[in-house]
């Protein structure tokens, strides 16, 4: 059949915001990503002890603030008080871990018209209702920009697909090509998000995949070229700038 990595060139989506230069899954993160214009925004997502959906890469808030603890033991007021970017760097100390809702509406402020790449991160431990809290949050309101769900989690895909049918869900797979067939083969799943060895080891398969791929994390130019050759749907990086600039010059 048709390979479905497609004729249009392949998007650039800012890992955890521009990870980069700004401290990970903070507004600071986002805004700069929608600065250089990235295609499209990663993010990851979490359950507060009161059930709020939190923009944080680690079930801990120990690596990216200034305390200690399980984002699920902790009340979004909590959260609030917490510094999210002095560990990235003092002119950060501002930042704060921003609620999925206070991204959304970053988003919509900053006109983003690109695509927001939800990932569910239940493959540690899964929050009880959190897939019907997201869904609730997404279909709330008609967005601008358009959002797809991704999780290592498979069955956290199939609870959202029981709620919103048409929603683009991707398959987060590590560099096993049994992961990427079982994500070919489950009608719900419409793409996969492998790491990124899967296309340098299998760069045929990659290349003619009947889903569209996906790679992370990109982050050096001679993997993005390799990326752009292999015309994949997206590539999702830390260095959104470096790699839009990139793809200018390839593309040329
Ligand atoms: O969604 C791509 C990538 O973010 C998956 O791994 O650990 O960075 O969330 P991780
Ligand atoms: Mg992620």
């Amino acid at each position: 059949h048709q390979p479905a990595q497609h004729e249009a060139q392949t998007a650039i989506f800012a890992h955890r915001g521009s990870k980069s230069n700004r401290p990970e899954n903070t507004l600071a993160s986002f805004q700069e990503a929608i600065r250089v214009q990235s295609d499209g925004i990663e993010l990851d997502v979490h359950l507060s002890a009161d059930n709020q959906l939190i923009v944080i890469h680690d079930e801990k808030v120990d690596r990216t603030t200034n305390a200690k603890g399980l984002v699920r033991k902790l009340t979004l007021a909590d959260i609030k008080k917490l510094d999210a970017g002095s560990w990235f760097s003092p002119g950060f100390a501002n930042e704060k871990i921003p609620t999925l809702n206070e991204v959304l509406t970053l988003l919509t402020e900053q006109n983003f018209t690109g695509s927001l790449n939800i990932e569910i991160k239940t493959d540690k431990y899964h929050y009880p209702d959190i897939e019907k809290l997201l869904s609730h949050q997404m279909t709330s309101q008609n967005w601008q920009f358009s959002y797809l769900y991704s999780s290592f989690n498979l069955s956290s895909l199939a609870i959202i697909h029981k709620l919103e049918q048409t929603t683009e869900l991707a398959y987060l797979t590590y560099n096993h090509k049994k992961d990427v067939i079982l994500g070919n083969k489950q009608d719900f799943i419409t793409s996969i998000h492998p790491k990124k060895t899967y296309a340098f080891d299998n760069p045929n398969q990659t290349m003619s995949n009947p889903k569209p791929i996906r790679l992370w994390t990109i982050n050096n130019s001679l993997e993005m070229q390799i990326a752009y050759q292999e015309n994949v749907e997206a590539i999702i990086t830390d260095h959104p700038e470096k790699a839009l600039q990139l793809r200018d010059k390839f593309n040329k």
